[in-house]
């Protein structure tokens, strides 16, 4: 029975691949067929249900070396963009692309583009990267081949890409650049041209949709462990010490979250998703104030994107990609909770830490090494294959082929009522509300 539903999650292909992949001798067990497919929600009833229906449930293509290619190596030129901010892993995905690219495919030309989506309308912005060029470019964090916020005109970029007869376009970013990705595979596309775009997620907030963990975020979680670490230490070195720790992530708290499970160290974690309300009964200075009473000391985790409604009113603007400016939750907090317990006539010894900058900024550990190059390698091998307008994602495990198309309007938050916040809630104590609702710590 022929299904009657379109799959949300089919890729785009610039054309049929005929030409034999020089990978399919040397390693046949690696290859991946077409119809290897990874079900989106992993449950046998909605499955079922689906095919009862007549319906296929919802799968994703599964990222890998293909028998076909579309692009002839020997002939291809490729390009590397990494854009928004810095985050662990980049260098070592900028070698994988490279040595993956010029070593396993044999292709002759590999160009960094000079500081990310700007760069691509500037003249003289690509370089040309090699194996000896990328060799120990994972030693050093941040990226070799520059970054940017925001891009110059569709239009302009993809001149570039036509110019310099790029035939693979491998932007490395956060859900900004991978919409800058989607316009620009449709401009491509609306000009007929034969050039495949295939994303890699990168960014330390994870909220990146159909991506359950994008590279740079595990380094970030055990750098930002270590910030809570110094921060306990100093809180409980002294009388009514805070300890407060403001984490980046932007409007989603996975950092925050994780970073607080994985240390055990924090009394509190603040996160975007779950309002909390500071002196409320059952609020935050409350239970605060009961937690030092019963342990000497406090340690307080807040994602930079909680309590953006302390600032309301003020228009803070917004930043070069075009995300909203946020308010400085770090230090308003340290500010009122100063100011509180001052009035209240008990003072406390408040220390501040904001790692955000040392987080991001520093080398991969082994498991963004290692996940950075697999997700390098599923591009790779997805861009000869012909596919475009797409990015590599990672769902249950495998690494997928996700469109572009799946990515807009979407967004991935901590969920207040599952596993991982139910685990925070656990390890810190604290109740699901905070001061929202009346509630008892
Ligand atoms: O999206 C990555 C990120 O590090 C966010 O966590 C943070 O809000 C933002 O970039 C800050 O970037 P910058 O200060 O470079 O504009």
């Amino acid at each position: 029975m022929a299904a009657r539903n379109a799959n949300p999650f089919r890729i785009e292909r610039l054309g049929e691949p005929t030409v034999p992949s020089p990978l399919a001798v040397p390693s046949p067990d690696t290859l991946v067929e077409d119809s290897e497919r990874l079900l989106v929600h992993p449950y046998l009833e909605p499955a079922r249900d689906a095919l009862a229906r007549g319906e296929l449930p919802e799968t994703f293509e599964l990222a890998g070396p293909r028998q076909l290619l579309y692009f002839d190596p020997a002939r291809v030129r490729a390009a590397i963009a990494t854009c928004g901010g810095i985050c662990p892993g980049l260098n070592d995905v900028i070698r994988a692309l490279v040595l993956g690219l010029t070593r396993r495919y044999g292709v002759p030309e590999v160009f960094g583009v000079r500081h990310g989506y700007q760069g691509l309308a500037a003249p003289g912005s690509l370089v040309r990267l090699d194996a000896e060029a990328v060799a120990l470019a994972p030693a050093r964090g941040g990226t070799m081949i520059g970054t940017s916020r925001g891009a110059p005109p569709v239009a302009e970029m993809v001149d570039t890409l036509a110019a310099h007869r790029i035939d693979l376009f491998f932007p490395v970013g956060g859900d900004g650049t991978l919409r800058g990705a989607l316009e620009i595979a449709a401009e491509i596309a609306r000009r007929g041209l034969e050039i495949a775009v295939v994303g890699l997620p990168k960014t330390i907030d994870n909220d990146i949709p159909w991506v359950r963990r994008s590279f740079g975020f595990e380094t970030a979680v055990r750098l930002a462990g270590d910030a809570i670490r110094s921060a306990h230490n100093e809180a409980s070195s002294v009388r009514r010490g805070i300890g407060l720790v403001k984490l980046m992530g932007r409007h989603a708290g996975y950092l925050a979250a994780a970073s607080t499970l994985a240390t055990g160290l924090a009394d509190f974690c603040l996160v975007p998703e779950i309002p909390f309300a500071l002196d409320d009964e059952g609020g935050l200075f409350d239970l605060l104030a009961r937690r030092i009473e019963r342990q000497g000391h406090a340690v307080l985790v807040v994602a930079e994107g909680a309590g953006q409604e302390l600032f309301a009113g003020q228009d803070l603007g917004t930043d070069a990609s075009g995300n909203p400016k946020l308010g400085d939750i770090g230090v308003l907090l340290k500010r009122e909770i100063d100011r509180h317990f001052e009035a209240a006539g008990a003072p406390v010894s408040i220390k501040y830490i904001d790692p955000s900058y040392l987080v991001r900024s520093a080398p991969a550990g082994t498991a963004d090494a290692l996940h950075g190059t697999r997700l390098a390698h599923g591009a790779i091998h997805a861009a000869m294959s012909g596919r475009t307008s797409m990015v590599v994602g990672y769902w249950h495990g495998q690494l997928t082929h996700v469109p572009l198309t799946a990515l807009a309007g979407q967004s991935r938050r901590v969920n207040p009522h599952g596993e991982l916040w139910w685990s925070v809630l656990e390890t810190t104590g604290q109740p699901l509300e905070i001061g929202i609702q009346r509630s008892a710590s």
